[in-house]
């Protein structure tokens, strides 16, 4: 990606609402939303569009499902992962490389990262990532998104909400992410928003935009 050059979201129309996409430079962009509110998705699209559209190679950290199960639901939206991984342009990693990566989890990141010059790497979701590394652990999500940053990578935080209001842990501030996207659904409605409640060096909306998850993915109005 050249230095100048915007990350597309995945979503054709938040590009154009912010742009272009996140702004240039490897960012930190947090993703946060009540459960079922599409926040997996919308994750799993950026790396997935990444790599097919932009040829930048991908990491998908999650900690909270079944990954061949994940691959699964993908495929709904014609994602195949699974392709991906198999072209050396995607990993994937679950719960089970928390055990490995314990001890020095950015190294863990970066060095997994480096092996396919990945761009772009979402974390799902950061309350699973501090409960899996415990208090003991010298870590937290600041230097990991500055360690990210340094090598080149454009990172995803997803954060499970109670509310439509950010409610993020203690560790992360929200001025050490470069953005923040919040998710939601009105139940009564039957319909979901996205909000871009903060995004370093663009103007943008603050209004909500409707959203949908369809066949192809995640749409925004
Ligand atoms: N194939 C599909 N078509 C439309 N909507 C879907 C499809 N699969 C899942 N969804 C919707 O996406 C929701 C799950 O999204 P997900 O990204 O896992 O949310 P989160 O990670 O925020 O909990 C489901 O609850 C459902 O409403
Ligand atoms: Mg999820």
């Amino acid at each position: 990606m050249a230095k100048n050059k915007r990350c597309s979201t995945g979503i054709p129309n938040l590009d154009k609402k912010l742009g272009g996409g996140f702004p240039p430079g490897p960012r930190t962009i947090l993703v946060s939303g009540g459960c079922g509110t599409g926040k997996t998705t919308f994750g799993v699209q950026f790396v997935y569009k990444g790599i097919v559209d932009y040829k930048e190679p991908g990491i998908l950290i999650n900690f909270e499902q079944n990954i061949s199960q994940l691959k699964e639901d993908m495929l709904n939206f014609g994602f195949d992962l699974q392709k991906l991984e198999d072209e050396n342009m995607l990993r994937i990693y679950d719960r089970s490389s928390a055990e490995e990566g314990k001890h020095d989890m950015i190294s863990f990141l970066i060095e997994k990262a480096r092996e396919i010059d990945a761009k772009r790497i979402v974390i799902d979701s950061m309350q699973t990532l501090e409960y899996l590394l415990g208090s003991e652990i010298q870590f937290t999500i600041a230097s990991t998104c500055d360690a990210l940053k340094r090598a080149g990578l454009t990172t995803l935080i997803l954060a499970e909400s109670r509310t439509d209001e950010i409610d993020i842990s203690k560790d992360v501030e929200s001025y050490i992410v470069d953005g923040v996207i919040i998710l939601s659904i009105h139940e009564a409605l039957d319909t979901r928003k996205l909000i871009i409640r903060k995004m370093r060096g663009t103007a943008h909306t603050l209004k909500p935009m409707e959203m949908r998850i369809c066949e192809n993915g995640i749409e925004v109005d």
